[in-house]
């Protein structure tokens, strides 16, 4: 018996007996005779069990995480259609390798059905022949609704939803993502995405909450709570996984997957709060960040996966690679002389399952490893017992698939109700000279421009296909803007190509320009420039020579750049992918039958040299001549105007018994109709030991008023809240004098 097989009985005999649910660490004997103290798991005595009749062939396939491509007739990225699950490949799959993950859905959306007869096939063979019996774990890229599954219900994407700033929408979001991805029979959900959309260019800054940290986490927590609810075994309830750790959304030249350098206070003070509310929420799963950070791919970085992860922020939970990461430790990042070598250096730096996808050579080269005693068998326990606590947590012993029957509300009238709300409070009325907008319901307008009749636009990537283009997926009977508008409106709503927009527009009293980006998503969404499309700013310059009043209306994913022709238009409506009823909701904005109160959730540039974030430090007072270096974006963050007006008085600002500071504030509504407005409070640190924000955050609140309505609101800021990552990399309070801000507001007080 080898030193490694030796150990491998004694740990186990030790954890047999044993059966606290909580860290476990265990004295080893080696066979020199030597004792050592092994870090192992926490683990129920379930658990245990199950660990202590598992080979280690069982324990390697848990680990792995295989794309159904891989059990499905045809190739890889090539499969035929409809899915056909391959008996042979399911047989050395799930039996021969014992794989215990599966994800996704081969290029593009199924049907409840499809569904359904995959999960249970898939299950049949994990529980009736494989010798385990362990059932597998399924995952899919649940984004912002199922949105692999045909017909299901999809919300406005991250971005959209944050730029609600409602919480309950989060809430809702998560819950009905939750019940229609377990109506498909799946239980875990790649969702949300918790980095930090601080760079305008990063092509996955819609899949982000936005720049700031406490509007993140608190959207974040709230979608966790409404996805995981209560009990994640519950049959509405998925587990969640938060992605991607950490550092992935700053790269230094804004593309996908390319390198992040982020000084260590930057990353704690920005990109770990998401993580750490999540977790403390009890986000059940991880999922790395494919990049690297500081020169070092994350997936190799202990520091990073243990030390912070663990340690630190506390994460017990299941860690899982993205998408072929272990591989690109090979070729992309040159750390790994082979794959092999990769498995290795990732599985040692903390690494529970790997999303191979294709590579069904993982599990068995991670067996050699630990028989070559190059992987402990400590690290494969750990992993292990984290994957099969989730696997018990979600009850998939007892129900693998579910009672799939029992969904009747899968994309039903209230779901999609629901999706209208959250599209409406997700569009942010930019501007509106002359109160413009609403439009007069007797109003012929001329509807143009790329994104006026694409459903597609409106929904964007992770929409029936990865990159969200094909129309062959779309939802039945969601419409574009045009359709919605045409609907509505009839004859009222004309349109034209954009090369015989400028002769319709005779007929029309207003223009709405319907522009913005087309659909992508990761390294398809790199781009060089973010400027509008020229072809775009000319259509809109050609529009303006009419004479006719123009409304732009921006469906994308990132601010692209409009400088030139935002003094051109008399009303600029932005829509962040705002879901299947964005057509639905853009139609009630612009003729006043909702009522925007979008605000948003990112600073919106005015140029492309001029990447900076609201809460850039320093000040906003310019020196002298040097003006031109002053903080001039298109819009700031947290602007978004309604269709009534809000008025702010009888700010308060006091110190409180625990050091921090109570606010209260009345929002009055002044306007002649009802409205929600997102109350924001501001707070600056006057002076500090290193240089202050010029502003951050640091409570807000979503209220609806009635016109001539009033409402005082209050806010405790604790001194954590106030807290900043000092020159020792530790988060500070300082005392000293501070800003409190609302609206226009402010108020003194020193603490
Ligand atoms: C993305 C992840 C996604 C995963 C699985 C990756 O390419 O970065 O966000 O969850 O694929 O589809």
């Amino acid at each position: 018996m080898n030193r490694i097989n030796f150990c491998l009985l004694v740990g186990a005999l030790l954890f047999v007996g044993c059966n606290t649910t909580k860290d476990a660490t265990a004295m080893v004997k080696t066979e020199e005779g030597m004792s050592e103290i092994v870090k192992t798991y926490s683990a129920s005595p379930f658990v245990r069990q199950q660990m202590a009749k598992m080979t280690l062939a069982d324990k390697v396939g848990e680990m792995t995480q295989l794309s159904i491509d891989v059990v499905s007739v045809g190739t890889p990225y090539n499969l035929q259609k409809p899915n056909v699950l391959d008996t042979a490949k399911l047989r050395e799959v799930l039996v021969t390798l014992k794989v215990g993950s599966i994800l996704n859905c081969g290029g593009y959306a199924y049907t409840r059905n499809e569904w359904k007869h995959i999960m249970t096939t898939i299950q049949d063979y994990a529980m009736n022949q494989k010798e385990s019996g362990i059932p597998v774990l399924y995952g899919i890229d649940a984004i912002h609704g199922t949105n692999y599954t045909r017909e299901a219900t999809l919300f406005p994407q991250q971005l959209g939803q944050a730029s609600s700033w409602n919480l309950d929408l989060a809430r809702t979001c998560g819950e009905v993502t939750a019940y229609e991805t377990k109506a498909s029979g799946i239980p875990w959900a790649f969702s949300p995405v918790l980095d930090i959309g601080r760079d305008a260019r990063w092509p996955r800054l819609w899949e982000t909450y936005g720049e700031d940290p406490l509007l993140a986490r608190s959207l974040g927590e709230a979608y966790i709570n409404g996805m995981q609810g209560d009990d994640v075994s519950d049959p509405n309830s998925v587990a969640t996984c938060m992605k991607h750790f950490l550092g992935y959304s700053v790269t230094l030249r804004g593309k996908d997957r390319t390198q992040a350098w982020i000084p260590h206070r930057q990353l704690l003070e920005y990109f770990v709060p998401t993580f750490q509310t999540a977790i403390d929420a009890g986000a059940k799963t991880v999922m790395i960040n494919s990049g690297e950070m500081n020169g070092i791919p994350v997936h190799a970085n202990s520091k990073i996966l243990v030390d912070l992860l663990r340690t630190e922020l506390g994460f017990e939970g299941l860690a899982v690679t993205d998408w072929e990461d272990i591989g690109y430790l090979v070729g992309r990042h040159r750390i790994a002389t082979d794959f092999k070598d990769a498995i290795r250096i990732a599985i040692n730096a903390g690494i529970d399952m790997a999303m191979v996808p294709m590579d069904t050579k993982f599990p068995v080269l991670l067996k050699e490893l630990v028989e070559e005693g190059a992987v402990p068998m400590s690290r494969i326990d750990e992993s292990v017992a984290r994957i099969l606590t989730l696997k018990e947590e979600l009850k998939l012993w007892d129900n693998p698939v579910g009672d799939l029957e029992s969904y009747t509300a899968f994309a039903s009238e209230e779901h999609s109700q629901k999706a209208l709300t959250a599209a409406e409070e997700s569009i942010i009325l930019a501007k509106n000279e002359n109160n413009i907008l609403p439009l007069s319901k007797d109003k012929n307008i001329l509807v143009v421009g790329p994104n006026a009749n694409s459903l597609n636009v409106l929904n964007g990537g992770w929409t029936g296909t990865w990159q969200g283009s094909d129309p062959q997926y779309n939802t039945t009977g969601k419409k574009t803007i045009l359709e919605a508008l045409q609907a509505r409106y009839g004859k009222q709503v004309i349109t034209a190509t954009d090369d015989k927009a400028v002769t319709a527009a005779g007929q029309a009293d207003v223009i709405v320009a319907c522009l913005g980006e087309k659909t992508y998503t990761e390294k398809p969404g790199d781009i060089d420039d973010l400027d509008l499309d020229p072809a775009q700013v000319a259509l809109v310059k050609a529009l303006k020579e009419t004479g006719k009043p123009i409304v732009l209306v921006m469906i994308e994913g990132r601010p692209r750049i409009i400088s030139e022709i935002e003094p051109l238009a008399d009303a600029v409506i932005v829509g962040f992918l705002p879901g299947d009823e964005g057509g639905e909701a853009i139609t009630n904005i612009l003729f006043g039958d909702a009522n925007p109160s979008g605000k948003f959730p990112i600073t919106y540039p005015k140029y492309s040299n001029d990447l900076i974030c609201y809460d850039h430090k320093g000040t906003d007072l310019v020196h002298r001549d040097f003006s031109m270096n002053g903080f001039n974006p298109q819009w700031e963050f947290g602007h978004g105007l309604s269709y009534t007006t809000f008025d702010y008085s009888g700010l308060t600002a006091v110190k409180n018994l625990k050091g921090g500071i109570d606010v209260t504030v009345t929002v009055t509504n002044s306007g002649d109709r009802a409205g929600k407005e997102v109350v924001q409070v501001y707070v600056s640190d006057l002076v500090a030991s290193i240089t202050p924000s010029v502003k951050r955050l640091r409570a807000f609140d979503k209220v609806a008023l009635e016109s001539g309505s009033s409402e005082t609101l209050s806010f405790s800021i604790s001194k954590e809240d106030l807290s900043f990552v000092g020159i020792e990399n530790e988060w500070t309070f300082e005392p000293g004098e501070f800003k409190v801000m609302v609206g226009d507001d402010e108020v003194l007080l020193n603490l």
